[in-house]
């Protein structure tokens, strides 16, 4: 069985032509996708990604007791591969929840119910390999330079097998496509004083790091907000570019102007946890238009949507109210029609494959255990040795007790009964204070990496084992490093040790 290209033409074919044209201008090629369903290659073939009665929950805590919250409610729909699909709705929508389950990638204590569908197979670990999630915030460790994060990156992520120079004109290529190359070695900052990075270069930083992998599905949540105009145009051209040559690309996007709007090939409104519409961006103005909600002329359709389908402080009812009817006319329309004869379409011939094989990447090789605990070593080291306050106030610690040790016993005879004793005073003293700081600190060292070690560890970067032993390693290479530097210089002079082993 063998079926070529697109069974149901109609459901994705509002790309606009001028942004056909732009892509064939800047000599992309935009390549007709075939899908055999005889076999299972996200990787070559894209991705067709299917939802149904799809539910999410999250676990919230009410005085003692634990009960569900449900956020998004039933929801239907598919997009397919080589469309790029605004997900648009007003804050607190459920936007960001949807995108995470639908990514595989819902935090800890939300319940996802409902099936999800790469190619008409379940979704399942492999997501991790096929697909690329851009966050709503950026985590970053601040200390690197724009460059130092993509190559440690690219070293953990790409096939082991590239070299080099290979890596390097990957990285060169996608900073310069996204207008990074100017602040190659910027230090990315952390937020407040000592931020660095503005706002739009992160957000693209983060966009570049989900570009490395070239993952045939792409997530990104709120890859626009705090761009500017000319900045949130590229990158959306980009995706565009990225759509056209076979990728599929689910993105939030908030306040788009209408020439980035008229970009997008599909758009799904979401309002309060549900479907108010899914389609072509004109069906969506058709849609509203036939419910009475027409959209003024010179009015950008996507700011219209999104007013229409907000909760509005003070009227919640009625607004509430209006958003069911919409919800309940789309249910009954012929667009949810459209997207529902898709989505029984991947059913059936997720079932009808005769292949259970679940082999994602054919031609991949994984990075060795060790290179990876050496990197995220390395990176971690960088990042404690770069942290001055930190790092500053250490020191500053280290040398006022080691002085004060060292005051305490200066002079003293160590062949003397009172300069042993005096001795044994020292050694005690240096013991607790190398024992006890280190190990308070230590309880402060790891909320802090938390959310970072969350964030990687779900897209599948590494091992949560390999994590921990990087982070030990380097701090105890960083702490024996300023102990023995500090107490050297300072207490061993001082105090009568010479003849002792110790220092
Ligand atoms: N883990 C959670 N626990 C409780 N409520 C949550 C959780 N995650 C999201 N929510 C709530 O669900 C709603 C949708 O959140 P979100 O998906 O982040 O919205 P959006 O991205 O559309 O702004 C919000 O009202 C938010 O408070
Ligand atoms: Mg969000």
């Amino acid at each position: 069985m063998e079926v070529e290209g697109t069974p149901l033409n109609d459901f994705n074919t509002s790309r606009e032509d001028g942004n056909l044209d732009t892509l064939q201008q800047s000599g992309s090629t935009p390549l007709k996708i075939l899908r055999t369903y005889s076999r299972w290659s996200p990787m070559e073939e894209g991705v067709t990604l299917a939802w149904n009665d799809l539910s999410v929950y999250a676990n919230v805590k009410e005085k003692s007791s634990k009960s569900y919250k449900r956020i998004i409610t039933e929801v239907t729909g598919a997009i397919r591969s080589g469309s790029l699909v605004a997900l648009m709705g007003a804050s607190g929508s459920g936007k960001s929840t949807l995108m995470a389950a639908l990514a595989y990638r819902s935090a800890g204590g939300v319940l996802v119910e409902g099936d999800i569908l790469i190619n008409g197979r379940p979704v399942g670990d492999y997501m991790r390999h096929i697909s690329g999630f851009m966050h709503q915030e950026d985590i970053f460790i601040g200390s690197l330079t724009v460059w130092e994060h993509m190559s440690i990156m690219a070293r953990m992520k790409l096939d082991r097998r590239i070299n080099d120079r290979e890596r390097r004109f990957k990285i060169c290529d996608i900073l310069k496509q996204l207008g990074l190359s100017q602040c190659m070695n910027t230090r990315i900052g952390v937020n407040g004083d000592s931020k660095v990075l503005s706002g739009g270069e992160k957000k693209r930083l983060a966009f570049a790091t989900e570009l490395l992998t070239d993952p045939p599905l792409l997530f990104c949540d709120e890859p626009t907000t705090g761009l500017d105009a000319y900045s949130a145009q590229k990158i959306v051209t980009m995706m565009n570019m990225m759509s056209a040559a076979g990728k599929t690309i689910l993105c939030t996007i908030h306040q788009p102007s209408s020439e980035i709007f008229a970009m997008f090939s599909q758009v799904i409104l979401l309002a309060d946890g549900k479907i108010a519409f899914m389609g072509s961006t004109a069906n969506a103005v058709q849609f509203f238009d036939k419910l009475g909600c027409r959209c003024p002329n010179n009015y950008n359709p996507a700011d219209f949507f999104i007013r229409t389908l907000a909760v509005s402080p003070g009227f919640e009812d009625s607004s509430r109210q209006t958003i069911k009817t919409i919800c309940n006319q789309f249910t009954v329309s012929d667009y949810a029609k459209e997207v529902d004869v898709v989505v029984q379409y991947e059913f059936h011939m997720g079932r009808a494959s005769e292949h259970s094989s679940f082999i994602v990447r054919t031609n991949f090789k994984d990075i060795f255990f060790w290179t990876k605990l050496y990197w995220l070593t390395y990176r971690s080291f960088i990042d404690i040795l770069r942290n001055p306050a930190v790092q500053s106030l250490r020191i500053l610690q280290k040398i006022a007790i080691a002085i004060m040790v060292g005051l305490c016993y200066l002079g003293t005879d160590a062949l003397t009964q009172n300069g042993i004793q005096s001795v044994q005073g020292t050694l005690f003293l240096l013991v607790t204070e190398n024992t006890f700081t280190p190990m308070y600190s230590v309880l402060a060292a790891f909320p802090e990496d938390l959310p970072l070690f969350l964030r990687e560890y779900r897209s599948g970067l590494y091992p949560a084992g390999l994590f921990y032993i990087s982070k030990n390693l380097a701090m105890v290479i960083a702490v024996i490093i300023i102990n023995i530097y500090v107490y050297k210089t300072l207490v061993r002079p001082r105090v009568g040790s010479n003849h002792q082993p110790f220092g």
